[in-house]
């Protein structure tokens, strides 16, 4: 049964970490397109950040699971570090994608600015999850 956690939880790592890598062709994709064409394009983003979040939420159930049935203690410090990372990550995701997105439908920003904006947040966001993984593989222990 462990083993069968562990398996969801590396794959919602996939499903989390995954989907950004096909952000950046479609960003770069995006700079000379307007209308109908950028607005199906910025569809499949928002389907990519949809995937993402679901994932997420999979990861983290995963993790209490194996934290539970491994006695993992709550203490450990790359368990510690990951959630501390991951908080701020959570506060950083729900500010990086979609009021941007709505900024630019409602005409504040253009679709360059839009573009700039979402190609820095994809970065950011994969840095974060990079730093987890680390965490997660490597299991330092700093206290
Ligand atoms: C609430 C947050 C999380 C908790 C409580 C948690 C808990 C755990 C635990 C206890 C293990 C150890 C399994 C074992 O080696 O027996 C583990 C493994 C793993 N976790 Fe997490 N995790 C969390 C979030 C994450 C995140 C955000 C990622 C990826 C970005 C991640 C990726 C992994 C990977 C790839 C492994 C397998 C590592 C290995 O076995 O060497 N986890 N997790």
């Amino acid at each position: 049964m462990y083993e069968f956690i562990v398996f969801i939880h590396v794959l919602s790592a996939i499903l989390s970490i995954g989907p950004f890598f096909v952000l950046f062709p479609l960003l770069n994709r995006m700079h000379d397109k307007s209308g109908e064409v950028l607005h199906s394009q910025i569809e499949v983003f928002q389907a990519s950040i949809r995937i993402v979040k679901h994932a997420g939420h999979v990861l983290v159930v995963s993790g209490v699971l194996l934290m539970w049935q491994g006695n993992w203690p709550w203490s450990t410090s790359w368990v510690v570090m990951t959630i501390v990372v991951m908080i701020s990550s959570i506060v950083f995701l729900a500010k990086a994608f979609k009021p941007k997105i709505r900024q630019f439908q409602a005409g504040v920003i253009d679709s360059s600015t839009l573009i700039k904006r979402l190609n820095s947040s994809v970065w950011q966001y994969i840095l974060l999850l990079l730093i987890m993984l680390w965490f997660m593989v490597v299991k330092p222990n700093l206290w």
